[in-house]
């Protein structure tokens, strides 16, 4: 899959599908050539015009005068004689930002290796995938640069990420390193990206790239939901169907930075990485550092084609093995049906019900442990006090057990309260500056998991209370951004350190009990979706999709999120109306069918609904168990967007083509509707669908369509539609 050519001097990387290409230039530079649609034999007569530099008063150090670094499209751009974003800037002892890596060799083999204490995709069988590992050395300072690149045969996606080795005498100082860095020639392209806030994550944003720098990024300590860490670039006239479309996304969960720049030339240069802002490295002699993976990926069938490549990438080489296709149970979490008021009653009352529904597991939320009857207290305190849980944890969660509910439980462990024991014990471990009033967020701290002994208490204390309960499931929650970020144990030159030893930190913490716990699923939640990545979803193969339960606001959210995520990562819940985050009423229909779009559960008190209620929740888990494959593991189309559109549709279908469902909703009611024909993608075409009372071949599904019924009623009313193949 990967060739070096030594007569052209130039590395490809293809799958029959993309192919991805880049050479060594004069003096040992790395250029970039061609990502995209694979080109089968590359005649090497693409290659940078060196008359250019005539041309242009980009300066060309001696002795590169035919060739100027601020002209060419680069694969790892180090700054100094290229003025545009770089993707590595580094501080040498003499206080000098010149660096000037050369290539110096390469590597391929078969498989994929590990990225040291940090997620990444990885292969079962190394055939499935080739590594590429270049070697750049900047001769002065004794660095040495690999840059890897792991192609995969099934999915048309590269990962990437960058290892920087001090062979030097001296410490130098790490500013900004990049895991990518891509560059386009001159075209005229489209970025989406996915910013938002609280309950209102993932939003999509598609603006065409300008002139000028566009800085995408966290401060936040978390992924955040201001700004995901993934974008995508396409052509101008690229559509969810048809056309280029190149996506970006970063394996990591802390602060990150995507720039995307168009340079004089109108050449387009993206970078993806760790965010520069707030951070520095000491790499002292005989050190390293691994910068997060990346993965980019290509399709030409639009942007659902992308959103494919990521999905099968994310369900069959990132999440833990053991989840793969594996069915995710229905829950029910009691948060937004007790909040903080519950008791060993109400809880078991809720579980009878949903038991009686067909629901597969009770979480319990928020409020188990210290003296946790509200949010002002008690985080870091993982034990009980007697009283609040009459006979204690353990006997609840054995009684859930005996109603043949698996049972879950909720845990926040980056955070502390000041009103816990554990912050009167140790009240230098949050972070915080010395002499300065570290910033509250919904009234608690964020501990420093930098520190292994802070890491190690949280340990003790989370396996004191999994080893004695019958577990199957941990929401693992992180409720507040980073502020203060300061460790008391390092010292001043490495401060530019933590928030990223914190990752590192809280990757440790989670791969140490995701190990002793093999069979709990971990589900990881940020305030909603705040850190919804590809780096815990490396652990944790499901996030929180969003604390906005409202169906016609989950539309755009999952719409949103599907771009890069797949169905089989999203937490979805029914909750109860009016809706508790906008006031508003929808349907229970509509609220099942939106949930469906994700991982289904439902988050509300189960005794406080009506017989009908109840018969139509009956209903709707045992039509989702009946597709749960299909629901959970099919591919992912987006039919209409809610973002340009007072309508919303998607698909799922099965890999055979054979069984597929379609949703659509109308957002807003409105009086003499005009009449919509829906499209339907990814069918058979020589296959016959059976549809409600009708047999509708493929071909004409997805050419001709079909009207949507006039039928539907208010604001945000819905269907889900069932296709069999005959
Ligand atoms: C966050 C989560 C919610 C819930 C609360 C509990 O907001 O997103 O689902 O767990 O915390 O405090």
């Amino acid at each position: 899959m990967i060739e070096f050519s030594q007569r052209m001097q130039t590395f490809h990387l293809t799958n029959g599908q993309i192919s991805y290409l880049l050479k060594i230039e004069d003096h040992q530079y790395l250029s970039h050539l061609y990502f995209g649609p694979a080109v089968k034999d590359y005649s090497g007569h693409f290659s940078y015009p060196r008359q250019a530099r005539s041309f242009s008063p980009s300066p060309a150090a001696y002795p590169r005068h035919d060739f100027s670094l601020d002209t060419v499209m680069l694969e790892y751009p180090a700054g100094n004689d290229d003025f545009r974003v770089p993707a590595i800037t580094l501080r040498h002892p003499d206080g000098s930002r010149v660096s000037d890596f050369r290539y110096d060799s390469y590597q391929i083999t078969k498989g994929k290796p590990d990225l040291a204490g940090l997620p990444h995709t990885y292969v079962t069988d190394d055939n499935d995938c080739e590594t590429l590992c270049l070697t750049l050395k900047d001769a002065l300072s004794g660095l040495r640069l690999h840059l890897f690149y792991t192609i995969f045969a099934q999915q048309d996606v590269i990962s990437r990420h960058v290892v920087l080795h001090n062979d030097g005498a001296n410490t130098c100082t790490i500013e900004k390193i990049a895991s990518l860095n891509l560059d386009f020639p001159n075209q005229p392209m489209d970025l989406i990206h996915l910013p938002g806030g609280w309950a209102k994550e993932r939003m999509v944003v598609r603006e065409p790239v300008t002139t000028g720098i566009k800085l995408l990024d966290s401060k936040r300590g978390a992924s955040s939901s201001q700004q995901n860490p993934a974008v995508i670039l396409t052509a101008k006239e690229t559509t969810e169907t048809l056309g280029d479309a190149y996506g970006l996304t970063l394996v990591y969960s802390g602060n990150h930075e995507i720039t995307v720049e168009k340079d004089q030339y109108d050449q387009t240069r993206a970078t993806i990485g760790i965010n520069s802002f707030g951070f520095d490295w000491q790499l002292a002699p005989g050190a390293s550092f691994t910068a997060p993976e990346a993965l980019l990926a290509y399709s030409d069938q639009g942007l659902n084609g992308l959103s494919r490549q990521f999905h099968q990438v994310i369900n069959q080489h990132l999440i833990p093995q053991r989840y793969q296709k594996m069915d995710r149970p229905i829950l029910v979490n009691n948060w937004e049906g007790t909040y903080f008021d519950f008791n060993d009653e109400k809880i078991l009352a809720i579980a009878k019900e949903a038991q009686a529904l067909g629901i597969e597991m009770f979480v319990l939320d928020d409020g188990w442990f210290g003296h946790r009857d509200s949010d002002n207290s008690s985080l870091g305190d993982w034990f009980e006090y007697p009283g609040k849980l009459k006979n204690g944890l353990v006997a609840l969660a054995q009684e859930i057990k005996a109603l043949g509910l698996q049972f879950g439980l909720w845990f926040e462990p980056e955070m502390i309260s000041e009103d816990s024991e554990l912050f009167r014990a140790h009240p230098d471990w949050r972070l915080q500056v010395p002499g300065r009033q570290p910033a509250s967020g919904r009234q608690q701290f964020v501990l420093d998991f930098s520190r292994q002994e802070v890491r190690d208490e949280i340990f003790r204390q989370m396996t004191a209370v999994l080893d004695q309960l019958p577990i199957d499931y941990i929401k693992w929650d992180m409720n507040r951004n980073m502020t203060d970020v300061f460790s008391a144990v390092l010292p001043a030159n490495q401060q530019g350190e933590v928030a990223h030893r914190y990752i590192l930190g809280l990757y440790e913490l989670i791969d140490r009990l995701t190990k002793r716990y093999p069979t709990i699923l971990f589900e990881s939640c940020s305030g909603g979706g705040a850190r919804f990545d590809c780096g815990l979803l490396y652990y944790m193969p499901q996030t929180w999709t969003s604390d906005d339960t409202d169906a016609g606001e989950r539309m755009k959210i999952q719409y949103g999120t599907s771009l890069i995520y797949p169905q089989s990562t999203m937490g979805a819940h029914v909750s109860a109306v009016p809706n508790h985050q906008v006031g508003r009423n929808t349907s229970l229909l509509t609220r099942g069918n939106v949930a469906m779009g994700g991982l289904l559960g439902y988050e509300l008190d189960l005794t406080q609904l009506s017989t009908e209620e109840k018969s139509e929740i009956k209903e709707q888990v045992a039509f989702y168990k009946e597709h749960r494959q299909l629901l959970q593991y099919g591919d992912f189309y987006r039919l209409v967007s809610p973002f340009d559109d007072n309508l919303v549709a998607w698909q799922f279908i099965s890999r055979d083509q054979k069984e597929s469902i379609v949703f659509f909703a109308q957002q807003y009611a409105q009086p003499n509707p005009p009449l919509r024909v829906l499209k339907l993608q990814g069918l058979n075409p020589d296959l016959t669908y059976q549809i409600n009372d009708q047999e509708i071949a493929g071909d004409e599904l997805m050419q001709i369509g079909f009207y949507l019924p006039i039928d539907l009623h208010g604001d945000f009313d819905s269907r889900l539609v069932v296709l069999k193949a005959k």
